[in-house]
């Protein structure tokens, strides 16, 4: 099979790559396509010499020509940044003049990111060929996933905070993480693990017991919000439910993206190394921890048909029914090769509910902002999203979002 890994000159492709020489057969040509000539030499250098590492029999090539790339590829997995470490500090950061949070993919820097991204996504989507399955890691996930099947791709979007809790869990629980089996509900980056599933048995309410601040603090949210909900949110959720204690902090911090940027090039300098042929230890320093596995997981079981269960960002079609059925939701499914069908849960609590429909409800006019374009379709957005949600804010925000991205928009 040909993957194609779109944004293959990020930092992060030997993590991908490293998870198909291991784990992907099926993986018989990968091609790195990447606007950054240079980056993709030296990043596409270490991956081959990763590939060769782990006895892999794939070929792997990198190219700038994205009809080359995607010619005859059976799976595009698309991982870009438009505008690179730069444009993620501006997101980080535009935000807290209003005392908003600033963050990559949510509340108003997620919402300039998906504005810069998914007009690059659907382009790219539009060249490969159209029986390919497009694997999205691209932030924001449900956005841009939205975005994609909103214009008739075959597309399913994948976070790694899923199997992050299964394998942490796994080890903490001592089985296998196959074993496990997450209950996992939400919108990408606004999800809540509410069971955790061994032989079939909820193993969570044990360790909502005897592990709660463990649990609280490996998410950073206090203790009282896991037991009262009786479910452990992703640390994405301290943006909503710890909001102003993050504002206070992010003041007095450099940026994450200011950090990111550091240790790509520190990790750039050793990709370049003709000596290194495994992964370097800094690389976990990142965020993708079992980013490689999940999208091997997922796209061996979208060829193959294997049924097998991952957490995917898919069409709601009813799962949530307060939720149009066009919504994109994160939550565990079935996959085969007609896609992933959600694993039918228990129904949501209204806490969960009320949060899910009100972002739904932003990323829906987030899609059409970033597709049509206009300032009114943005100003609605903001004003929208919980954590603007007043017209003051949503006003400056939209002002300051439009200037910063002044040259990612072809609209303005
Ligand atoms: C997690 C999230 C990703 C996000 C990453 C950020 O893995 O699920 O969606 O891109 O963290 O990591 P970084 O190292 O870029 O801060
Ligand atoms: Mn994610």
């Amino acid at each position: 099979m040909k993957i194609a890994v779109v944004g293959g000159g990020s930092t992060y492709t030997p993590e991908l790559i490293d998870g198909f020489a291991r784990l992907a057969p099926f993986a018989s040509e990968i091609v790195l396509l990447d606007p950054d000539a240079a980056r993709l030499e030296v990043v596409g250098g270490f991956a081959r010499r990763l590939l060769r590492h782990h006895g892999s029999a794939a070929s792997l090539r990198w190219t700038s020509d994205p009809d080359d790339a995607l010619r005859g590829a059976a799976t595009v997995v698309i991982q870009l940044r438009v505008g690179g470490q730069r444009a993620r500090i501006s997101d980080e950061t535009f935000p807290l003049v209003c005392d908003c949070v600033g963050q990559e993919t949510t509340g108003a820097g997620g919402f300039a990111k998906a504005l810069r991204t998914v007009p690059v996504v659907l382009d790219i989507a539009r060249r490969a060929d159209p029986g390919a399955w497009i694997v999205n890691f691209t932030n924001p996930v449900g956005i841009v996933t939205r975005a994609l099947l909103d214009a008739g791709y075959r597309a399913a979007g994948l976070c790694n905070v899923a199997i992050g809790f299964q394998r942490r869990w796994a080890a903490a629980l001592g089985v296998d993480p196959s074993a496990v089996t997450l209950d996992h509900v939400g919108l990408n980056h606004l999800t809540w693990e509410r069971a955790a599933y061994v032989d079939g048995v909820d193993r969570l309410p044990a360790m909502l017991a005897s592990n709660l601040d463990d649990l609280a603090a490996g998410v950073q949210i206090p203790a009282e919000v896991l037991t009262s909900l009786g479910s452990v949110p992703s640390y994405y959720l301290r943006y909503f439910y710890c909001h102003d204690e993050v504002v206070t902090e992010e003041r007095g911090k450099p940026t994450r993206g200011a950090r990111v940027s550091e240790i790509e090039e520190q990790l750039l300098q050793m990709y370049a190394d003709p000596s290194l042929e495994e992964k370097p230890a800094l690389l976990g320093e990142r965020g993708g921890a079992f980013y490689s596995e999940a999208a091997v997981g997922l796209i061996a079981s979208l060829h193959d048909d294997d049924g097998g269960i991952h957490a995917v960002n898919v069409r709601n079609r009813g799962f949530f029914p307060f939720l149009s059925p066009e919504a994109v939701i994160e939550t565990t499914c079935r996959v085969g090769s007609s896609g992933a069908e959600p694993v039918p849960a228990p129904p949501l609590r209204p806490e969960q509910a009320g949060l899910i429909a009100a972002v739904s409800a932003y990323e829906e006019l987030a899609v059409e902002a970033a597709v049509k374009g206009g300032r009114d379709r943005v100003y609605r957005a903001l004003l929208t999203h919980p954590l603007v949600g007043q017209h003051d804010k949503a006003a400056r925000l939209t002002d300051e979002l439009l200037a910063a991205n002044r040259d990612h928009l072809a609209w303005l």
